[in-house]
């Protein structure tokens, strides 16, 4: 048995591949582009396990994965890759509809073309389980209550708009063509090997640098956070469990402001790394919003708490002091990826392949 996995070289995808082979043997077959997003190094202590299979190229390249299905045969396809950064999203849209539209579809009819060579059992047991976002169903207002399954669409970003419309397309795949779908929205992550672009790493990383600390317009808009291994094991829970053809909503049950979420970063670190210039919220500073700045997002979970039994081990408290933690301990990991040269890790280590 073998999973692909596409996007793994990413945040969410790298904490996912390391959790799933820590549990069990079962190949991964890795497909990234390696952007500027993925980042190789995340995966270093996989360096040399044949479990783990990593190829560089782009989900929109449809002969690459037609030859991926039918060389690996996985029992699933796990999609997490995709641009993610909604501030990225504004600027330059287009390798968001490219990637986010265009790779969800051609990962969708390459699934379908493969599902067609493939004998009764295998194709009973296959599943395409696509990773989304709370952000398509739009903004709440302060006491709306949080976000259902059922909740209408109603992206107001690039990003989110895109992968809206990627959830679009793969349910209509499982309605038209059968494809045994399952897709997951979930709030905003948080842990290890977050790109610090990021709100809780770019505040982490500028705070320790003593650089100012950005917060858009007052600071009052709210994101419901999950400790991104959280997030990982209820992906698991909807391949191994989940309904084909439905959706399931991920999240922590942690509403915060985005001031709230600073000023704890600055306070663990007043703690763990005390700055002799003073306090670390000295550096807060209100900058221009986003615009169109989505003022709320809170998930209802209690579908995927009630049909699959899944529940978050971390609190807030304990999966942000475990981040910061991480943080300080991985002050190479930063230095690399500000510097650029995690870019050069494919070169150092894959070089002669
Ligand atoms: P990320 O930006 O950190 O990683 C994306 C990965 O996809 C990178 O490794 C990148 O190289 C790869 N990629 C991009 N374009 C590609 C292409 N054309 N072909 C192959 N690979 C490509 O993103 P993330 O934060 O890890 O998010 C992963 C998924 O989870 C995304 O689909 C995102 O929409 C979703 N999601 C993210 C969050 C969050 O808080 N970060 C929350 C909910 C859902
Ligand atoms: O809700 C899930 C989504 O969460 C994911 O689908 C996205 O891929 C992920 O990037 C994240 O989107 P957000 O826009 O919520 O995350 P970001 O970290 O960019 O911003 C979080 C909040 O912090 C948001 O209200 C904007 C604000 N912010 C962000 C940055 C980078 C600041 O105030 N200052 C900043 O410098």
């Amino acid at each position: 048995m073998t999973v692909l996995v596409t996007g793994g070289a990413g945040f969410i995808g790298s904490n996912f591949v390391l959790d799933w082979l820590a549990r069990h043997d079962e190949p991964v077959v890795n497909l990234d582009a390696l952007t500027y997003a993925g980042n190789l190094g995340n995966l270093g202590s996989l360096r040399g396990d044949a479990r783990h299979v990593f190829v560089k190229g782009d989900i929109c390249d449809r002969a690459l994965v037609d030859g991926l299905l039918a060389q690996h045969r996985p029992r699933a396809l796990l999609h997490f890759a995709a641009e993610s950064h909604v501030d990225r999203s504004i600027h330059g849209p287009g390798e968001f509809m490219r990637t986010n539209v265009t790779g969800t579809y051609t990962l969708l009819e390459a699934a379908r073309a493969h599902l067609a060579t493939l004998g009764d059992a295998e194709r009973a047991a296959f599943r395409f389980v696509h990773v989304s976002t709370d952000e398509v169903y739009g903004s709440l207002t302060a006491d709306a209550p949080a976000f259902t399954e059922t909740h209408a669409y109603e992206p107001n970003s690039p990003y989110s708009a895109s992968k809206a419309a990627s959830d679009h397309l793969v349910r209509a795949w499982h309605h038209t063509y059968g494809l045994p779908v399952l897709t997951t929205n979930c709030s905003n992550n948080y842990g290890p090997y977050h790109f610090p672009e990021k709100l809780i790493p770019l505040m982490i990383v500028n705070a320790l640098a003593g650089k100012a600390l950005p917060v858009y317009g007052d600071g009052l808009n709210v994101r419901d956070w999950l400790y991104v291994r959280d997030h990982c094991s209820g992906i698991r829970a909807v391949l191994d469990q989940g309904r084909v053809g439905e959706t399931y909503n991920i999240g922590g049950w942690n509403e915060k402001t985005n001031l709230e979420i600073v000023r704890t970063v600055c306070a663990l670190l007043d703690e763990m790394r005390p700055d002799p210039a003073g306090p670390h919220a000295r550096l807060i500073t209100f900058v221009k919003d986003r615009p169109g700045h989505d003022r709320r997002y809170a998930i209802d979970v209690r579908k995927i708490e009630r049909e699959l039994g899944w529940r978050p081990a971390e609190t807030f408290d304990s999966g942000i002091r475990k981040t910061v933690q991480w943080y300080l301990e991985h002050a190479e990991w930063v230095a690399r990826v500000q510097s650029g040269a995690y870019r050069d890790w494919v070169a150092q280590h894959y070089g002669a392949r």
